[in-house]
């Protein structure tokens, strides 16, 4: 057969509410052209996020109301303290309510002023984390990683000269430890390679420098490596896993991504010392070390959800499914970061809206556009996002990349939404040339996108 289906049936649905352009255009307008402000029910197919959206299944549905509530030692606790050790193999696991939680004490107990963390691409939680602490945050993509149009089977990977120079620069002990995200969001949904994985963790050992990995999206960076890297056609993903996590020495997680939960995460290390650490700031703000901000029923709906995530049938599903939206439009000539991520298309508004400049957010324009159009969200990543203000004269520097992201809730959406979500897209690109750029009226001084409010030139 040719066509791959859903590996699944609906047995609950969710109604969604199609507006008509005219409401839209009012909706976006009392929005402030900020996708942001707009509330979820005018939205009919929303790509904003893969995080936290996905479908549970009967079956995680079905543990959540066995969750046993107790504040010290619930039967939960025990499940998803086994079950993260199972598939991870790290020997101590701290669970946190989202991975920016699990990021905040991991760099409290490690990161000092003027130290570097190098990663491949940091997530801009990630970034933040670091920076709050007075520590720089370093990416290290190889070059590849930083060209929309270039196709490589592993884009994610970072640079093993460029770690070598950083660690002979600025000395290991400036270096708290190394990170990995797989797959790289903030550079394309790319995954990393094996061998990637393997090296970089050979040059933090030599160092004496601990490597972790943003383990967000493993599971879609497994299944990856079992389709391009040569030697793992024929490993199950949950051993390539394992693999992959041998050579690290800790993870931090978000179980709103590969935990097919709606909250959670953890943050897992081997270092007994280091985890008595974290778990005293745990205390402090997250919780007792056996819930970590959860409700049991969270816990074992992510118990459940790390195990389905690993079925390779889902995975291909997934993979296939996000590749599909991203070779429909590429063939049809909308310009996307090649070759489609694991979660999510990333089409290049700076090439698609050249008459759009970088100041005047052709990113924010497209994604404009495809609600107004269609009533589907993205989210502009670019110089709304990404751009900053030069401190000295004030002026604002664009971002390196002008991108909008549609993420791909998981099990949420059938074949005949992507559709809808390509011709939606093909319909914006033939009337390209007509998009115009917008300008910022109100601005917050940090994270701006989230609440800025624009006006259409
Ligand atoms: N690391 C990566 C690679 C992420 O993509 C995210 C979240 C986090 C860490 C933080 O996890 O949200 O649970 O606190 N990414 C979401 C996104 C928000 O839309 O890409 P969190």
């Amino acid at each position: 057969m040719k066509t791959i289906i859903e590996p699944f049936k609906i047995k609950t649905v969710e109604k969604i509410r199609l507006t008509t352009r005219e409401e839209r255009r009012r909706i976006l307008r009392d929005a402030a052209y900020n996708l942001f402000l707009i509330p979820a029910a005018d939205v009919l197919i929303d790509l904003l996020t893969d995080s936290g959206t996905a479908a549970m299944s009967s079956r995680q549905w079905a543990a959540m109301m066995d969750g046993d509530e107790a504040y010290a030692g619930s039967r939960s606790w025990f499940r998803f303290e086994e079950t993260v050790r199972g598939i991870f193999g790290f020997k101590h696991v701290i669970p946190t309510h989202q991975g920016r939680a699990a990021e905040r004490i991991l760099f409290a107990s490690t990161c000092r002023q003027g130290d570097v963390v190098p990663n491949n691409t940091h997530f801009d939680t990630t970034r933040a984390n670091i920076e709050y602490r007075g520590a720089a945050a370093i990416d290290l993509v190889i070059p590849e990683g930083r060209e929309p149009s270039v196709v490589h089977p592993f884009k994610g990977n970072m640079n093993p000269q460029a770690l070598k120079d950083l660690i002979r620069e600025r000395g290991r002990e400036r270096i708290p430890l190394v990170l990995l995200t797989v797959t790289n969001n903030s550079g394309g949904g790319q995954p990393v390679s094996m061998q990637n994985i393997r090296e970089i963790s050979g040059i933090s050992r030599a160092a004496g420098i601990p490597l972790y990995i943003d383990a967000c999206r493993f599971a879609e960076n497994a299944y990856f490596i079992k389709l391009r890297e040569p030697g793992y056609q024929s490993k199950p993903v949950r051993e390539i896993v394992r693999e992959m996590f041998s050579y690290a020495d800790g993870c931090t997680m978000s179980a709103k991504k590969d935990g097919l939960a709606n909250i959670g995460g953890f943050l897992c290390t081997n270092d007994g010392k280091l985890a008595e650490q974290e778990k005293e700031l745990l205390i402090l703000t997250e919780g007792f070390p056996t819930y970590g901000g959860m409700a049991g029923r969270d816990l074992e709906a992510i118990a459940v959800g790390l195990g389905e995530v690993l079925d390779e049938d889902y995975l291909q599903y997934r993979i296939v499914s996000t590749q599909y939206l991203g070779d429909h439009i590429s063939k049809a000539g909308v310009p996307i970061v090649q070759p489609p991520g694991g979660h999510a298309i990333y089409i290049d508004a700076k090439a698609m809206l050249p008459q759009i400049p970088p100041l005047q957010f052709p990113g924010q324009s497209l994604a404009c556009e495809l609600y107004h159009s269609a009533g589907i969200r993205a989210v502009e990543i670019g110089t709304v996002m990404f751009g900053r203000k030069n401190p000295d004269t004030g002026e604002e520097v664009p971002a390196a990349m002008e991108l909008v992201r549609l993420a791909i809730p998981r099990r949420v959406y059938t074949q005949s939404h992507v559709d809808y979500v390509v011709e939606a897209i093909l319909e914006v690109h033939e009337r390209r040339s007509s998009l115009k750029g917008y300008r910022i009226v109100h601005e917050a001084p940090f994270l701006r996108h989230f609440s800025a409010r624009f006006e259409p030139l």
